[in-house]
């Protein structure tokens, strides 16, 4: 009976060393962390609806955002241009718009949602023709990218 608590004495005169390794990987983690979160997200301080403003105009003119046939008709398409996080939607059938994808509430991805766009932070509701507030807490419509539609793709204008 004596034999188990001996077996745990060895363990832990080995568990300074695992802490200690323990504790390194803890700081490394933990430095990944902050640096990870100093990379940009405005987390806490994102009343503000610059981001998104900021991130609607990284998107030069002229950029393919999507091939029209991509985009579900009555719904949108989540894409990435230029880094820039963008929707394009075809609210009526050969009728496009593009909008900035940051919620202009605290600066959520939003996305395509059920004849909507839809912010999964915190439920705010847009529309997918005007990127207009239909509900929740967005105190701004979604920045509209400008697009022509031709040959078959959707371009910002
Ligand atoms: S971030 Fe709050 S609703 Fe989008």
């Amino acid at each position: 009976m004596d034999g188990p608590h001996r077996d745990e004495g060895i363990v832990d005169r080995h568990a300074p060393t695992r802490r200690a390794v323990l504790a390194g990987s803890g700081s490394s983690a933990a430095l990944l962390l902050l640096a990870a979160c100093g990379g940009g997200a405005p987390s806490g301080t994102g009343d503000r609806s610059g981001t998104a403003g900021e991130g609607a105009g990284a998107v030069a003119p002229g950029e393919v955002l999507a091939r029209a046939d991509d985009v579900p008709v009555g719904g949108a398409l989540s894409v990435t241009v230029g880094g820039a996080q963008l929707l394009v939607t075809q609210p009526e059938e050969g009728t496009f718009a593009a909008f900035s994808a940051i919620c202009t509430h605290q600066a959520c991805t939003v996305a395509p949602g059920d004849g909507e766009l839809l912010c999964p932070c915190h439920a705010s509701r847009y529309d997918l023709a005007t990127g207009a507030v239909l509900g929740g807490p967005a105190p701004e419509p979604l920045p509209e990218v400008p697009v022509t539609v031709a040959s078959g793709e959707v371009t910002s204008a």
